[in-house]
């Protein structure tokens, strides 16, 4: 085991802050059963003390003991699925404490498959509460560095691990109710659940559930962003005075300083997104004008984070 993750299992077992890298984002970890530990990451990230945090295990055994009547679907997308971008929401056990679940009656748990998140949770030997490493409405950080400019000094050390492969944030299944609900969109698709469990999958309304991922203005940069029309991109930037950043799959227009090209598959859009909204936000533009992608279901979950980054 690298000395380094040695190092960070035990700053968490002293109940400190380690920000780790996982294949969708970048975690900021907590000991999810030491409830002081858990208290300083919501001050940290600046969040509502009762808005749920997930918490991380090394194996689905060892996530599962921290529900209870996980019904049969839990264990299919478990073995699907885990471990890999999908967090499952299920009745909690009494292992998950008030201080996790933000009061509810149900956790979230994933299984994340980063090698080195794996490794940490491996040392760990229990669950790490962690939410995105970001501070509580904007973007969730893709890299280390991210995770430095965001939250500094705060946490007591981040792991390194390179840039996150899917960089958006995971799936999120509610089987705590009767059929399942999707709750936030991500790299592995509703299509993708539905074949798995061989039933539908509904997806969440504006929710009664509490969850940040739920509120309307969420994974937000700062400058004032809009999506726009591929058809009318053009007329759009003409119409700006002032200096406007663009997010688009076309190449760059002459009249626009801070224009960056997305790739046309969403897995690669998907896994750039918050890095380049890090870069166009820190441009110093009056807005961010975005080129809406597709209206297919493969671009579900690019345009879910879209949507609520443009919405304030
Ligand atoms: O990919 C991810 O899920 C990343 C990495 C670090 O695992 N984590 C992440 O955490 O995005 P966070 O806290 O930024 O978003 C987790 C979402 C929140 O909207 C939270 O409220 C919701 O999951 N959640 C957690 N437990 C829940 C519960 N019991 N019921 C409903 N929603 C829950
Ligand atoms: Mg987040």
């Amino acid at each position: 085991m690298k000395p380094e993750v040695q190092r960070a299992a035990e700053i968490l077992k002293r109940g400190g802050l380690v920000a780790f890298p996982t294949e969708t984002v970048y975690g900021l970890g907590a000991d999810a059963s030491n409830a002081n530990a858990v208290a300083r990451l919501y001050v940290v990230k600046g969040r509502p003390t009762d808005h749920p945090v997930i918490v991380h295990f090394d194996s689905a055994e060892r996530a599962l003991a921290w529900s209870r009547d996980a019904p049969r679907e839990a264990r299919i997308l478990a073995e699907r699925f885990w471990p890999g971008p999908v967090t499952l929401i299920l009745k909690r056990s009494d292992k998950a404490g008030d201080f996790i679940t933000g009061g509810q009656d149900s956790v979230g748990l994933r299984v994340p498959a980063h090698p080195v998140a794996h490794e940490l949770l491996q040392a760990f030997g229990g669950g790490i509460a962690a939410p995105s490493a970001n501070r509580f409405g904007l973007v969730s950080p893709t890299t280390a560095a991210h995770v430095r400019e965001d939250l500094g000094g705060e946490v007591d050390m981040v792991l390194e691990g390179g840039a996150s492969e899917i960089g958006i944030e995971s799936t999120i299944v509610d089987l705590s109710a009767a059929k399942p609900v999707l709750l936030r969109p991500g790299r592995i698709s509703k299509s993708d659940l539905e074949e798995a469990l061989k039933s539908k999958v509904e997806e969440k309304e504006k929710s009664s559930v509490r969850h940040p991922g739920g509120l309307e203005r969420h994974y937000a940069p700062r400058t004032p962003m809009r999506l726009v029309a591929t058809h009318a991109l053009d007329k759009e930037i003409s119409a700006f005075k002032a200096t406007v950043a663009v997010l688009a799959f076309s190449r760059p227009d002459e009249r626009v300083d801070y224009w960056l090209r997305m790739p046309r598959d969403a897995a690669g859009y998907a896994k750039r997104l918050y890095a380049a909204l890090r870069e166009l936000d820190s441009a110093g533009c009056e807005a961010i004008l975005i080129e809406a992608p597709p209206d297919t279901p493969e671009w579900a979950a690019v345009r879910d984070r879209l949507s609520r980054a443009c919405n304030r």
